[in-house]
């Protein structure tokens, strides 16, 4: 059957070790954008849905994080994981895989595709497929199978629930993630504080979602890089950026959550307080300004 077939030789059982096994547990710095978003996280939980996952672990974690704030290429692209026996090509396009009465603890995972440099990528196409509370796979239908496309700002929602636990493998999530003209990324979600996490040879942390309670319901965040080619933006501390015409966004000034402002001939909305810095002009930073 179409999709049986795993990447290198590995077993229907997804038993075989990843490539990745014993990489270091470290999350990938995600760029000017992200580091944004943390160094603005301190306050304004209102909003953290619409920002990027880094953001919202670094709001409920109350940590300080450590801020480079350059936006260099220096990042790792969301690591590949095998795609294991239950893929099937033609899923539905949908963004909700719930049915009337299914069954499980709702799940929304939200989150952006980001390119090497930064930006956002729409139209990235996203295949997710599950198992459902049972742990049971759909392999005549298309139960807990769908497609999506990021939206303009690259960010992507997803509705489904906590997918159940099945031999051999921790809690998650597979999907599969292609930019426009780009290669197939296939890889794995995971969730945090699973059992079975340090037992799975394939779980990796670089791929944990960022997962919290929200009135019996999970709301769960992960944005993914993926080895796209983009133009950088201005560079933070490149010296002065070149104004804007017709802009009021200007770098030094302490914007909060709402306030709004115009730049290169657009209009945007804070999501975050943050104190504004050359390099985090609205269009760069989706965690900051959303267009409106
Ligand atoms: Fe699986």
């Amino acid at each position: 059957m179409d999709g049986e077939t795993t990447p290198g030789g590995a077993t229907p059982g997804e038993a075989s070790p990843p490539a990745e096994q014993g990489a270091p547990a470290r999350h990938p710095s995600r760029k000017t954008v992200l580091r944004a978003a943390l160094a603005a996280s301190v306050a304004a939980p209102a909003v953290l849905m619409g920002v990027p996952a880094l953001a919202r672990t670094a709001g409920t974690a109350g940590g300080t994080p450590e801020l480079t704030p350059e936006c260099d290429d220096g990042d790792d692209p969301t690591p590949p994981q095998m795609e294991g026996p239950y893929f099937k090509p033609n899923s539905p396009r949908r963004t909700s895989l719930l049915d009337p009465g299914t069954p499980g603890t709702r799940l929304t995972v939200t989150g952006y595709v980001f390119g090497l440099a930064c930006r956002p990528v729409a139209n990235t196409l996203l295949d997710f497929w599950q198992a459902d509370v049972n742990g049971a796979y759909d392999n005549t239908g298309f139960r807990f199978r769908g497609h999506q496309y990021t939206d303009a700002g690259g960010a992507f929602t997803l509705t489904t629930i906590v997918p159940g636990l099945y031999p051999g493998r921790t809690r998650h999530i597979h999907v599969k993630v292609q930019a426009p003209g780009r290669p197939v990324l296939t890889t794995q979600l995971y969730f945090p504080g699973e059992p079975r996490n340090s037992t799975d040879s394939l779980f990796d942390p670089r791929l944990l979602m960022t997962v919290r309670d929200a009135g019996g319901a999970r709301e769960a965040a992960f944005d993914f890089v993926l080895n796209v080619p983009q133009t950088p933006g201005p560079s933070p501390t490149g010296g002065p950026t070149t104004p804007p015409p017709g802009g009021s966004w200007a770098a030094g000034t302490s914007y909060a959550a709402g306030a709004r402002v115009t730049y290169g001939g657009a209009a945007y909305v804070c999501l975050q307080n943050h104190l504004a810095q050359p390099g985090w002009e609205p269009p760069a930073v989706p965690a900051l300004w959303r267009a409106v």
